[in-house]
Parts: C-alpha cells; structure tokens; sequence
C-alpha cells in the first residue's frame, strides 16, 4: 500500500463569499494585493538590488520584476517570514528577495534552525515537505505546490518494501529527493553533498541508494561497498551526455566542466569536479577558472555569473521545469494569501524525521568533504 502524502491547501470554504482560506490563512489574515508600478521611489529603492543582478538580467527586464521585489521585501518583513531559495531559483529571487539560499541540506537545516514561524519555500516540493518534517509547528508554503520532482515521483514505499524483501538486512538510503512517505520507510536520507559519507556510516559492505541511479552509480566508483540501485532519474541532468561534453572540450581545450552528481557517470568521468550545487559553486568561486561549463540546471551559472565577473560562463544546460514554477508573482500570493501551505501526516512526519536529522547529525560530526575527479 503506498503512503502518498500530498501537499494540501488545507482549506475551507468561507460561507459568506465562497472564496477558500486555507488554514494558515485563517491564523494569520490575508493581505490586500498592491499595486505593482514601477515608480521613480521604486526604481530608486531597488537601484543597489539591480547592481548585483545586472550582468544577468537586462534593464529593460528589470521594470517588472522591481515593484514585486519592493513588494516581496516589504511584505516579508510585515509577516516575520523568511525566504529560503535553492541555487536553481532565478536571478531576480536568489539575489533579491532570499533570505537563505543553498543546497537541499543547506536549506532543510536552516529551515529548522531559522527564528521565522512562516517559511517560504523557494524550491520544489520535496524541499518544503523536508521543511515542515524539521519543523513541524512552522507554517511551511510553497508558491506552487505542483513544483513536483522526476526522482521523488520515481518511487513508492512499495518499492522500497521490495527492496528490503529482496536484500533483507541490507541499510536503505534514501535521496533527499524523495517524497515524506518515502523517507518514513527509509533508514537515512542523504544528500548529493553527503551521499558517500553517508553510505559508508553503516560499515556493511552492501548498502541500498535509492531513488536516482546516476547519483548512486557515480558514488560507487568512490566506495568499496557495494550499491544497490533503483532506475529513478533526474529528468534535467539525465539529458547531458559525454560526446557533448568532449564537444565543447575539443572547441576549448581550457574550458573546465564540473558536473552535478545526477548527471550519467559517462558525464562525470570527462567532469573536471562534481559536487553538490554548494560544492559547485564553490569551485567556481573559489578556483575562478577562466572559462567553466556547470553542468546542471541554467539559473546556477546565472546566480553565480552574477557574482563572479572574471569568470567567463558557457551555458549548456538544462531547465528544471519544476523548479521554474516557483517565481516571484507566485511568492507574493504565498505572502498575501498564506499559501500553498504544505501539511505532512504527523505519524509519518515522526519517522521521517528521524531520517533527516541522522544526516544533519552525520554533517555536523564530520562535515562532507566533495568528490574531486583526478
Ligand atoms: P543539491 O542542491 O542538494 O545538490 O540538489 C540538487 C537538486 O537536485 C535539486 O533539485
Ligand atoms: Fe528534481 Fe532534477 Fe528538478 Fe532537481 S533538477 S528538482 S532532481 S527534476
């Protein structure tokens, strides 16, 4: 029997106008929409946010997105909430109106640890369900709630009671990317910063890396344990291949390539590095190649393009359609209307939790150190 656990817009029908307030509404109240113009005072109270956004959003863009951003800004600090964004957020929400930004482990921790009661979740849904499994009384909302996952809709519970019937005894664990039932049936979560530290925590010499098999592929090359997989992908990284990479490589012999570690290992192995999206960037940041090919989701090489300006960025990539539902019309209407809200059965969110926290234990014990190819 599977667990499906879905976000709900726990929400009732007002008698007196049929419109539908969802519960977190109901606590905190409702907000009128402003108006959206670009005046001069709004041009003028953006203008420093635009500098950090300038090299990769072109002026004549800026018009739309400042009113919501000065909006965004104004309503967040009015509300208490804070705003966590994933490195695949576009420019105008990752360097203008995040509070938090990095990778999943990064985001889930300080989900949990921030003072905020009202978390927005700028991410897919996996993340905002990890969110409210750490931090259960917050009032966790996704700007989207169809903002879904190839991995974590790749499997069930079901297919990890096969598993286990299969490989009994043998430890399951499980990607961050994967639904909060999921986690529930699960002995750990990991994520792509910490899935080798992880994997070898146990001391068996088999171990069950589900959902993504890229991910747990490329990790095996690591370890002397032996990996059981699961044919779950991810849909952006799953596209690149090696004679694309070779391509560029042969029209640029100084272009460096670091690749996300959801891509095929045939990816990997022509990469310079691969990490985490933390971990990426920090290579970029930290090692300035001249030229650098990131191979994952686009908005990662704008947001760090915008950072770093003597470093010149070549853009293969791939679009994340579930990450690009998240934007910033979407977390205006989270702020006003109070949702999406995400609601996680409390019996499973137990279990589940305990899967999550055994890695913000593992990473505090002995922060991950990130695969580096040759
Ligand atoms: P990380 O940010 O943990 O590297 O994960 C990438 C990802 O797949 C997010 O969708
Ligand atoms: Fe899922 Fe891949 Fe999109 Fe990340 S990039 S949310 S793993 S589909």
């Amino acid at each position: 029997m599977s667990l499906a656990i879905e976000t709900k817009n726990i929400a009732k029908t007002n008698s007196q106008n049929g419109t539908i307030v969802s519960a977190a509404s109901q606590k905190y109240g409702i907000l009128a929409r402003p108006k959206l113009e670009y005046t001069d005072e709004i041009a003028r109270i953006t203008a420093p946010l635009y500098q950090k956004v300038k090299s990769v959003i072109p002026a004549a863009e800026w018009p739309i997105y400042a009113p919501l951003i000065y909006a965004i800004n104004k309503l967040k600090a009015e509300r208490g909430a804070v705003i966590l964004a994933h490195n695949y957020m576009t420019p105008e929400i990752f360097h203008c109106v995040a509070d938090f930004t990095g990778d999943s482990l990064q985001l889930a921790i300080e989900a949990a640890n921030c003072g905020a009661n009202i978390i927005i979740q700028g991410g897919v849904h996996f993340m905002a369900e990890t969110s409210k499994i750490l931090a259960p009384h917050k009032t966790i909302l996704i700007p989207d709630a169809k903002a879904g996952c190839s991995l974590a809709a790749s499997i069930t519970v079901d297919d990890i009671a096969k598993l286990r019937a299969k490989h009994p005894g043998v430890p399951v664990v499980t990607y961050v990317n994967t639904s909060a039932a999921v986690k529930a049936v699960t002995d750990i979560c990991c994520t792509s910063s910490n899935v080798l530290q992880v994997i070898e925590s146990f001391g068996t010499d088999e171990v069950i890396c589900i959902p993504d098999e890229h991910l747990a592929n490329n990790v095996a090359k690591q370890t002397k344990v032996k990996i059981i997989t699961f044919k779950g992908y991810c849909e952006v990284h799953d596209q690149f291949t090696a004679k694309e990479i070779n391509d560029f490589r042969q029209q640029d012999p100084e272009l460096t390539v670091i690749a996300h570690p959801e891509c095929p290992p045939s990816v990997v192995d022509v990469a310079d590095f691969s990490g985490s999206t933390k971990a990426m960037i920090d290579f970029v940041k930290i090692n300035r190649p001249k030229k650098v090919m990131m191979v994952t989701e686009c908005s990662m090489s704008d947001n760090v393009a915008a950072e770093v300006d003597d470093v010149e960025f070549i853009r293969p990539c791939n679009l994340c359609p579930h990450m690009k539902r998240i934007t910033l019309d979407g977390i205006l209407n989270s702020l006003l209307y109070l949702k999406d809200e995400v609601h996680v059965d409390p019996k499973i969110s137990i279990l589940a939790k305990g899967a999550v926290e055994r890695i913000i234990a593992l990473n505090k014990a002995q922060p991950q150190q990130i695969s580096r190819n040759n």
